[in-house]
């Protein structure tokens, strides 16, 4: 487990979501303040909804925010199970960020040109000011996958065989997931806990890689946190 990791363990899924909600928040207000823009990294699956729905109701200086996106699932734009699909609906169409700062992964050309096109993407965004991580019941998360290998000096992977449908995605890699600001990763349901313990006793999971120079601030509710 990382050494630098700060938890807050809360009671329920929507206070997880309101606490991240309130993070990203302020960590834009210091960005834009900082340097002018905010460059955010966007976590797929399902737990970020509500945190999604959230900012989409609030009130930000959306012309200094850029959007990114830690992986995407190999499917046409309009896939119900995009996670550009997602993002859209619960949060970006509902808020005046420029569409030129939205960087939606070009997964649709599958896994290898995919990633290469997204690597230029990354290469000028470098460093982020916040990622957005989910973990999934094997501790995976973006799509790193337990068990895959990867070269390392990739920005952005090519993956096959995911375990997690559908086979073939992209993924921003470790390396690149690790160069922000800050870090914020979710973790709700009980479905979790497994992973979480596994985790918590220094397992090499995936979720375990992603290594900041900065705290991380891990979110979980208690149905993920039961040991
Ligand atoms: C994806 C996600 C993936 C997700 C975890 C958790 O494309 O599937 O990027 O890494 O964050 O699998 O998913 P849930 O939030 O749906 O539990």
């Amino acid at each position: 487990m990382q050494h630098n990791s700060r938890w807050h363990l809360l009671e329920t899924a929507d206070e997880v979501a309101l606490a991240v909600y309130d993070e990203i928040l302020e960590a834009a207000q210091e960005a834009i303040k900082r340097q002018g823009k905010f460059k955010l990294v966007l976590a797929g699956g399902s737990t970020p909804e509500k945190v999604y729905k959230l900012l989409a109701k609030s009130d930000a200086d959306w012309a200094r925010w850029y959007i990114y996106y830690g992986d995407e699932r190999c499917l046409p734009v309009d896939h119900a199970e995009r996670n550009s699909l997602m993002a859209t609906h619960c949060f970006l169409e509902n808020v005046a960020i420029p569409e030129a700062h939205v960087f939606t992964m070009p997964a649709e050309l599958g896994p290898e040109i995919g990633a290469k096109e997204y690597r230029e993407i990354v290469i000028n965004a470098l460093p982020f000011d916040m990622v957005l991580l989910g973990m999934g019941e094997d501790g995976h998360t973006a799509s790193l996958f337990p068990g895959h290998q990867h070269k390392q000096d990739e920005l952005v992977h090519a993956v096959y065989n995911s375990p997690k449908p559908p086979s073939e995605r992209m993924s921003i890699s470790a390396e690149a997931l690790s160069s922000t600001h800050q870090l914020i990763i979710m973790v709700t349901g009980a479905n979790k806990q497994d992973a979480v313990n596994a985790w918590r006793s220094g397992q090499d999971l995936p979720v375990a890689t992603i290594n900041p120079k900065n705290t991380i601030d891990i979110y979980i509710d208690k149905d993920a946190f039961k040991s």
